[in-house]
């Protein structure tokens, strides 16, 4: 069995070359920029690891994972424009370097090659894979939809929250993980198991993803800090600040809503330590990852196998970037 860390530098070996044609230029040295600036590769290894869950190391595995970091960096690139992002890996986004045009065609180029990646399998799998990747698109996008909705609204309720980052975040770390072990050859069984854990971690995630999005440290953290405030975004930060405030707290934290003074990062801080989001975030992330743990112990192999995948789960948790 390979670790966390032997599969990504597989991963890499597989990956790290470029992608794409080198005309015309403005195009694909976007799409190059952003892959080239890294991040952690968690969903690319997560399939490999999940195909050596139940058998060797298949070929067909790299070209899923290389399929999955490129709709993954697609899916970026468009957030970006979405959310107004400067940061991203610690650097300008795509859109704030090469503008907004190039950026969205940078990102429409790029999930036609991650299908081209899909489509150099050689096992007999291709109409599974292809339906899984294709249905976790959709959701991906639907998620997305629904936390642009909420920037306008209110309040939004904290299972409809839930159901947002399930979509926008977890599915594509489940399929991931699903993807690979249909590659492994696992049983049915054994493949929802997994993607109920991926789910579960990926819940996890974009809640400690949020938590950083307020609290982590810039120096670290490689995106802008604070952006989900000034987006004003649903995050279970606001959604749980807004459900334990007084009536003081709550009025303010409703005009900051509404907002746009160079202070108002600083202030919702406030009111969200003063609201003790903190705790909050960690009774979360421990109730989402004892699901995770518990769709783990029920995948059929032998536990040691899996000890590598806890180690993932742990590391995604506690995480500063
Ligand atoms: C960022 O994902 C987008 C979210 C779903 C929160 P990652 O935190 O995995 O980003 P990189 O690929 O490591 O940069
Ligand atoms: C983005 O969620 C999820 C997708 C890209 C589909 P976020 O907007 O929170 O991701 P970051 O924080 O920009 O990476
Ligand atoms: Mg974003
Ligand atoms: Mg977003
Ligand atoms: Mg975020």
């Amino acid at each position: 069995m390979y670790s966390f860390v032997d599969l990504s530098l597989k991963f890499e070996e597989h990956f790290n070359k470029r992608q794409f044609p080198e005309t015309p230029e403005n195009l694909y040295d976007a799409a190059q920029y952003i892959l080239q600036l890294g991040g952690k590769r968690v969903r690319p290894v997560a399939v490999l690891m999940a195909n050596e869950l139940f058998s060797d190391l298949h070929q067909d595995a790299f070209h899923i994972a290389s399929a999955i970091e490129l709709f993954h960096n697609f899916s970026l690139i468009h957030d970006d424009i979405m959310d107004k992002a400067p940061l991203r890996r610690g650097m300008g986004t795509v859109h704030s370097k090469y503008g907004e045009s190039t950026a969205l065609l940078a990102g429409d180029v790029m999930l036609v090659v991650a299908y081209e990646h899909i489509n150099k399998m050689s096992s007999d799998k291709l109409h599974e894979v292809m339906s899984l990747f294709n249905k976790t698109a959709k959701e991906v996008c639907e998620g997305q939809q629904m936390d642009m909705d909420f920037e306008q609204k209110e309040n939004v309720a904290f299972d409809v929250y839930l159901q947002m980052i399930t979509l926008k975040t977890s599915v594509l770390l489940a399929a991931s993980l699903q993807l690979g072990a249909i590659v492994g050859g696992a049983g049915i069984g054994n493949q929802e198991h997994l993607y109920e854990f991926g789910k579960n971690l990926g819940i996890a995630f974009q809640i400690q993803d949020d938590y950083l999005d307020a609290f982590g440290d810039p120096k670290k953290f490689g995106k802008q800090v604070g952006g989900d405030i000034i987006a004003n975004k649903k995050t279970f930060l606001l959604i749980h600040a807004m459900d334990v405030a007084n009536d003081a707290q709550k009025n303010e934290l409703q005009a900051l809503l509404k907002d746009n003074s160079p202070d108002k990062v600083q202030k919702v801080l406030e009111l969200f330590s003063d609201c003790k989001v903190a705790d909050w975030a960690n009774e979360l992330k421990e109730q989402y990852f004892k699901k995770a743990m518990a769709s783990l112990e029920a995948i059929n192999v032998l536990s040691n196998r899996k000890s590598e995948l806890e180690k993932l789960a742990r590391f995604l948790l506690d995480r500063e970037s």
